[in-house]
């Protein structure tokens, strides 16, 4: 009964020291501190080189580059653009569950901010650097649905003394029998056929050209680089023994979401680093979209790197082959291959709906439920588990994840 009392009584001294601001435990431990600081922005590195791309960082290129990012004429209807499912008032995202362009890809418009920094680009890496990637969506019927001499002729009309100013000339290009207006290796029997009349010569200048036009906007895209949220004001204003300073930035929901994410969430498992990912593969066992063929991920991924003419150690690459250490270790043989998808940033992700890579879930709760439950793999290895968050955690969790948008 006393020895009761007398802890009552030192339970209360706790209390009312904590409400005084004294000696309270500290919000962070030092290990907790440390992990918060490199989730910050602050732990952003600047960009590394891209040696396979002689223009990555040239502020003409970029310029260039962000003009024809915008451009609808760059399209075999033009009336698409880049920004037509990469929308800058969107982080870089559209807003839908697939991309529309000349017609609708079953795949989700990832987010371009901070995308530079991926060693692999797309859901499943098919492309080794930004300005090999952007060459799909040109030639692909359902986004751009151009070919190569039409984006050379187009490059020609609009843009000739910008791109020269960078590269070597244009090829002639007014004898229409050596540069026909459309042809490209693509999905028009008119277009494939006439890029298969053409001179091997002729071709590989085409190629060359459609490299540069990918390189101009990968120049561009390296310029989208996140910018800091709430979150990283609330790292900010932690002190050396982990107390937040000043007025509170975070709620106590957001707080404990935080919580939740970097333990019992086992998110930063993959989420981690500043930009919120690992740039690495995982099979985290989403189930498949009604009417659209299943990906099977970086399985395809990793064979499609390696026969694109335009990776790192193709003809058009900038660099010497010893520079493409990604491409030239990367791991090509393993179990978890199949179903696995590159882990996606999560800074904004609170207005980068529909998640996923064919936006299987509209809202972050299905996304956090779905976590909770630990999923059910279609293919491959699942490489979750049941995590028993309550109704309250998972609704702290998603808090917390709303607070990783810009704030500017
Ligand atoms: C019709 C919609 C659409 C258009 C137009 C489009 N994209 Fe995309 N973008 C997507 C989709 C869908 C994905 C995911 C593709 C995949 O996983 O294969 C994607 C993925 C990307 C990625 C990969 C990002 C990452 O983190 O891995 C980059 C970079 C990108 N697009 C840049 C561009 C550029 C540059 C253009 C213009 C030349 C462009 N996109 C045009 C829909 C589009
Ligand atoms: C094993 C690695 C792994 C873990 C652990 C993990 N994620 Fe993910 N996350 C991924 C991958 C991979 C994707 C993309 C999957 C896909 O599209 O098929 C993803 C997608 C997401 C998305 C959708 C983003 C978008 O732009 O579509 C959100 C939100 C998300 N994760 C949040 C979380 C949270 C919150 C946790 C912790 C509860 C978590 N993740 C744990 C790997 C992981």
């Amino acid at each position: 009964m006393r020895a009761g009392r007398w802890l009552i009584g030192v339970m209360v001294l706790g209390w009312l020291a904590a409400c005084a601001g004294g000696p309270a435990t500290p919000t962070w431990s030092a290990d907790e501190l440390r992990v918060l600081h490199s989730l910050s922005l602050d732990a952003l590195k600047p960009l590394s080189p891209d040696p396979s791309n002689v223009v990555a960082d040239n502020p003409t290129a970029a310029a260039l580059g962000e003009r024809i990012y915008f451009d609808t004429r760059f399209s075999g209807n033009g009336a698409v653009s880049c920004a037509s499912c990469h929308m800058p008032e969107r982080h870089f995202t559209d807003g839908r569950a697939f991309g529309v362009g000349m017609g609708t890809i079953p795949l989700n418009a990832m987010s371009l901010v901070g995308a530079a920094y991926s060693p692999w680009q797309t859901w499943n890496g098919k492309n080794d650097s930004q300005w090999s990637q952007a060459l799909i969506p040109l030639e692909n019927p359902l986004e751009h649905g151009g070919n190569r001499t039409l984006y050379a002729h187009l490059l020609a009309e609009h843009y000739r003394a910008e791109y020269e100013a960078l590269f070597d000339p244009l090829p002639d290009l007014a004898d229409s029998s050596r540069f026909p207006r459309n042809a490209g290796p693509v999905d028009s029997p008119a277009a494939s056929a006439a890029w298969e009349r053409m001179a091997p010569a002729d071709r590989d200048a085409a190629n060359r050209v459609f490299a540069n036009l990918g390189k101009v906007l990968a120049a561009y895209e390296r310029t989208i680089v996140p910018q800091p949220a709430r979150f990283d004001r609330y790292v900010a204003s932690l002190d050396a023994d982990g107390r937040p300073q000043g007025e509170a930035v975070l709620s106590a929901d957001e707080v404990a979401g935080l919580r939740i994410f970097m333990g019992k969430g086992q998110c930063m498992n993959c989420h981690n680093g500043p930009r919120f990912t690992n740039d690495a593969f995982h099979n985290t066992a989403i189930p498949g979209a009604p009417d659209v063929p299943i990906q099977r991920g970086r399985i395809d991924g990793v064979v499609r790197v390696q026969a694109d003419p335009f990776n790192c150690l193709g003809a058009y690459s900038d660099a010497d082959p010893d520079e493409c250490t990604a491409l030239r270790f990367m791991v090509t043989e393993s179990d978890t291959l199949l179903g696995g998808m590159k882990t996606p940033t999560l800074r904004n992700v609170a207005e980068t709906g529909p998640y996923m890579h064919t936006g299987q879930f509209a809202t972050l709760a299905e996304v956090i439920q779905h976590y909770n439950s630990g999923g059910f793999a279609i293919q491959g290895h699942n490489e979750l588990t049941p995590l028993a968050l309550t109704d309250e955690e998972a609704a702290q969790l998603e808090a917390f994840l709303h607070t990783l948008t810009e704030e500017e």
